[in-house]
C-alpha cells in the first residue's frame, strides 16, 4: 500500500549530506495528493544541520502544498529511525489531520506504521493559540 512512498523514501537517502554523522537518512511525503522527498543535510556548524522529513516538507510547503497525507522515513541501519522531536512538531504543523500515517522504514520490506498522534501525543498546534 505505501510501496511507492517506500521506495520514494530510499531513493532520498542516496541523496543525503552527511559527512559529520556518516548516517544518511531519507523521507518521502505525500502532500496533496503529491510525493516530495528530502534527505538530511549537515553542515559544519552541526546546528545548522536540516533532517530529511523536514527538507522533504518544506520543499512541498515552498511549493505551495500545505496538506500532508502521509510520512515516510528511512535511516541507515537496518533497523527502524523514528522522526525526531523537531520533525515531528514541523509534521504536525502541515498535517491534514491528526491520524495521517508515518511509515518508520527498516527495509523496503519491513515497516511499521504509526499515527501522527502515536509519536506526538498532546500535540500543540496553531488551535493551542486560539484558546
Ligand atoms: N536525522 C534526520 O534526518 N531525521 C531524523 O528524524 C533523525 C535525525 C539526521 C540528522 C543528522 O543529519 C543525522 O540524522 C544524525 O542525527
Amino acid at each position: 500500500m505505501y510501496e511507492q512512498l517506500i521506495k520514494a523514501a530510499i531513493n532520498a537517502r542516496d541523496k543525503a549530506y552527511a559527512p559529520y554523522s556518516n548516517f544518511p537518512v531519507g523521507a518521502a511525503i505525500i502532500s496533496d495528493g503529491k510525493i516530495f522527498e528530502g534527505c538530511n543535510i549537515e553542515n559544519a556548524s552541526f546546528g545548522a544541520t536540516n533532517c530529511a522529513e523536514r527538507t522533504a516538507i518544506f520543499k512541498a510547503v515552498s511549493e505551495g502544498h500545505k496538506s500532508i497525507e502521509a510520512v515516510a522515513v528511512i535511516g541507515d541501519v537496518n533497523a527502524y529511525t523514528y522522526p525526531c522531536g523537531i520533525c515531528r512538531q514541523v509534521i504536525a504543523e502541515f498535517a491534514k489531520d491528526t491520524k495521517i500515517p508515518i511509515i518508520i522504514i527498516k527495509n523496503e520490506k519491513e515497516y511499521i506504521v504509526k499515527t501522527l498522534e502515536d509519536i506526538l501525543p498532546g500535540i500543540f498546534s496553531k488551535e493551542d493559540l486560539n484558546k
